[in-house]
């Protein structure tokens, strides 16, 4: 069968080595054809990236992701076969066919089967990886509609594709193979313990930039205008009411459940892990539209939350510049 209009366009537009914006359940990504050097380089002038940082090849599955490494090994066959398609990336050494314009020069290689299912029709239809980051500029917040990709680059992408809000909200959960035991280079849709219930073993948690180049990695990254604060349900109020005196937009992000001053705008957060995780890109660029400041009370630690968590300190770290 004969893809869709909107499919064969998109696949024309990578062909003809353009930009492409693509739906995945974690975030909206920035795609070129990852065997184009050409078109892998106008991803990082677009975003305004540092050419060193590596970029994620996605693929329509799991036969077609082992074709660009050396094999996935027992670790990353098993982490395929539970997670993907879905929100997880492996880092895997990379086959001496993949281009240094998507490794940054690395001899790994980060993939991922994506589960939205316009991606997965896009994938196939194309034949190819598709290299991309989520389509923002470097630091700014992640896009989790078609609207904010249109809002944040306009004619800089040749094609945006429509589908709908993604439905998991953060990026992708990272963990590097190439190491033993395998490290969590970033925290993201898919659970910390789901992952190291099927390896069987706990996962070495790297938290901070050291010879890993991963945007993610940096310290002030996903950062909406307004300044940022996090803080304990029991602090908000008095925190609140403390930032108001001083004349402030102030906007809360946090549950129902937690007492928020009068004059504050509350943005409601749903009090689940995954609900948050879902709302919360959305949510900051509201917060960005209404607010001075933000005050946000983070989730605990377990599930998604550990992802949200790591997303709002870094939105909460003090800028460069
Ligand atoms: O959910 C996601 O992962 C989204 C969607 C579009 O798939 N993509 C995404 O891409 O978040 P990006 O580029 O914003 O973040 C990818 C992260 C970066 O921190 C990058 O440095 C890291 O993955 N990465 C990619 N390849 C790597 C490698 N070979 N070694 C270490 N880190 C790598
Ligand atoms: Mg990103």
């Amino acid at each position: 069968m004969a893809p869709p209009p909107e499919i064969s366009r998109a696949v024309d537009v990578l062909r003809a080595g353009g930009l492409i914006a693509l739906p995945t359940e974690t975030v909206y990504g920035l795609g070129a054809d990852a065997s184009n050097d050409l078109a892998v380089r106008r991803i990082f002038a677009v975003k305004g990236r540092p050419s060193s940082h590596p970029l994620i090849v996605h693929l329509p599955s799991v036969e077609r992701a082992r074709e660009w490494t050396l094999g996935l090994g027992e670790a990353g066959e098993k982490l395929a076969r539970a997670f993907w398609p879905g929100a997880l990336t492996l880092i895997v050494k990379r086959n001496a066919t993949v281009s240094d314009a998507v490794t940054g020069g690395q001899d790994t290689v980060g993939l991922r089967v994506p589960s939205h299912p316009l991606a997965l029709e896009l994938l196939r239809a194309f034949g190819g990886g598709i290299a991309a980051p989520s389509a923002n500029r470097f630091g700014k917040v992640s896009p989790t509609t078609a609207q904010h990709v249109r809002d944040e680059l306009g004619s800089d992408v040749d094609l945006v594709l429509d589908g709908g809000p993604s439905q998991v909200g953060v990026e992708s959960t990272i963990v590097d193979l190439t190491h033993q035991p395998p490290r969590l280079l970033r925290p993201g849709g898919i659970s910390r313990e789901a992952i190291e219930a099927v390896l069987g073993a706990p996962l070495t948690l790297v938290t901070h930039a050291t010879d890993v180049r991963a945007p993610g990695l940096l310290e002030s990254h996903y950062a909406p205008r307004a300044g940022l604060w996090l803080v304990t349900a029991e602090a908000l109020h008095d925190e609140a009411q403390r930032r108001l005196a001083t004349g402030a937009r102030v906007v809360v992000l946090a549950p129902a459940s937690v007492p928020v001053p009068a004059g504050v705008v509350r943005l409601e957060v749903p009090e689940g892990d995954a609900g948050f995780a879902q709302v919360l890109y959305a949510r900051l660029r509201e917060a960005d539209a209404l607010g001075d400041l933000i005050l946000a009370v983070p989730p605990p630690e377990s599930g998604l939350g550990l992802a949200v968590r790591d997303r709002l300190q870094r939105a909460a770290a003090p800028r460069p510049g």
